[in-house]
């Protein structure tokens, strides 16, 4: 998160790209504004089957203070995607927001892609409303293992565990495995899933849903991912999978390690991203109501405003700059009340973190998205969330936003 926030207050500094072409000279910019340095990459010898990435340069920038390396979308036009994956079929497993949104990109960039997901189910039958065709370029599960050069496990990370026996039969020597997320390596002692050893495995983690994915690549745009390397056969692991991580529709990369990538978005998504902002919406939210206030005024000062006005300032020049925005009598509170709200959330982050570490939250996730009935279940509590008052009156108040009128 904290690479990302610096890139935008970067980026704060040059003029909001309009165009891909401006996007391309706004990231030069940035290059410059962060003082880059060029190293030449080191490329190994081929030992396998993988197609060798074209040499570049490695690309370093000052990530407030510390210096990390980045690939971004200029390293790998179309043109060069297609040849670094020239020989490859990409088999993507499972088709829900990440196999969709990945899968789409990288066709639309130009690659041999198919998908396996199990026949007739929900994801076959998206698949199918999006084009793919059924013995074309849509198969069962294995029959995709079968098929694929570079098999991109995209299945529910609860239901890679019990189809690995599958997917394993098919990594033969010179292909590639491929992970959003590390999960099932890392808790290998709940998933079963050891790679075999002459393989390259690899993951890209896109740092939000599919469906962001795809939005923003067919908007010109890019989402922010990170990148890692299991396990190197090829000698080519690392370049190949940042062309493979700019194929599914990237912006920029930044490198990674399986447990560090699992650790921190299991953190994350549980936390700021998604668990605590519901907790924290819904805490101030009856707070307001309990004295008094209407769900029209609660939740315009709970929701709409920080989702209208507030964070898309933060998204665009930093925590700072959207303070400064702000009232000087909003800027005093703020500057006073976060104390208490940190002090309070720390030791609940710190207990989140040795949850996830000790594999708790794994075998949690495993447990209940594995059962038969997992859908129904999350669906059910969903529609609790949905069916509150608070999101209800959401609702309303969307539909008075001009734009939905
Ligand atoms: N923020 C994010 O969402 C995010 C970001 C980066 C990475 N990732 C990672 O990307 C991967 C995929 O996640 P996702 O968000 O696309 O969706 P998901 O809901 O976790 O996975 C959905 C896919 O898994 C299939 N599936 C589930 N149980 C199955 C079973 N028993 N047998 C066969 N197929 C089964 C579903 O098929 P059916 O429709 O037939 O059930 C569907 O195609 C995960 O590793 C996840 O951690 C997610």
């Amino acid at each position: 998160m904290s690479a990302s926030r610096t890139i935008q207050s970067l980026a704060g500094r040059v003029a909001a790209p309009t165009s891909r072409l401006q996007a391309v000279r706004c990231y030069s910019a940035l290059a410059r504004a962060a003082r880059v340095s060029a190293t030449p990459a080191v490329a190994r010898p081929a030992t396998r089957s993988a197609t060798a990435v074209p040499a570049r340069t490695l690309k370093t920038l000052e990530f407030g203070g510390s210096k990390e390396t980045v690939w971004e979308r200029a390293d790998f036009p179309k043109e060069k995607l297609q040849q670094v994956f020239a020989k490859d079929t990409m088999a993507v497993l499972g088709y829900g927001p990440q196999g969709r949104g990945q899968s789409l990109n990288m066709r639309d960039n130009g690659l041999k892609v198919i998908i396996g997901t199990r026949k007739d189910g929900r994801s076959w039958k998206k698949a199918v409303e999006d084009g793919w065709v059924p013995g074309k370029d849509l198969f069962p599960i294995e029959e995709a293992c079968a098929q694929g050069t570079v098999i991109m496990n995209l299945l529910s990370d609860a239901a890679q565990g019990p189809l690995w026996p599958v997917v394993k039969k098919h990594l033969t020597p010179g292909k590639t495995l491929y992970f959003s997320h590390g999960f099932s390596v890392v808790y290998k002692d709940d998933t079963k899933i050891v790679p075999p050893k002459d393989i390259d495995v690899v993951l890209a983690a896109p740092k939000g849903s599919g469906f962001t994915v795809r939005r923003l690549f067919q908007d010109g745009k890019g989402i922010n991912s990170s990148i890692a390397v299991f396990q190197d056969a090829s000698g080519h692991a690392r370049e190949r999978i940042a062309a493979l991580g700019i194929a599914i529709g990237s912006g920029y990369l930044y490198e990674t390690t399986f447990p560090k990538e699992v650790y921190s978005d299991l953190v994350g998504e549980r936390g700021v991203l998604m668990g605590a902002i519901q907790g924290l919406f819904q805490a101030q939210y009856e707070v307001l109501r309990a004295h008094g206030h209407s769900p029209s005024e609660a939740f315009n000062e709970t929701v709409e405003e920080a989702t209208q006005s507030l964070y898309p300032l933060i998204g665009e020049k930093g925590m700072d700059w959207m303070y400064s925005n702000c009232s000087t009598t909003a800027q005093r509170g703020a500057l006073d009340w976060k104390k208490p709200f940190y002090q309070v959330s720390k030791p609940v982050f710190q207990k989140l973190y040795e949850e996830v570490l000790n594999g708790n939250e794994a075998r949690r996730s495993i447990t209940k998205n594995g059962a038969e009935n997992y859908r129904e279940e999350l669906e059910k509590e969903l529609a609790e969330i949905n069916n509150s008052e608070m999101w209800q009156a959401g609702k309303t108040v969307r539909s008075l936003r001009p734009e939905n009128q």
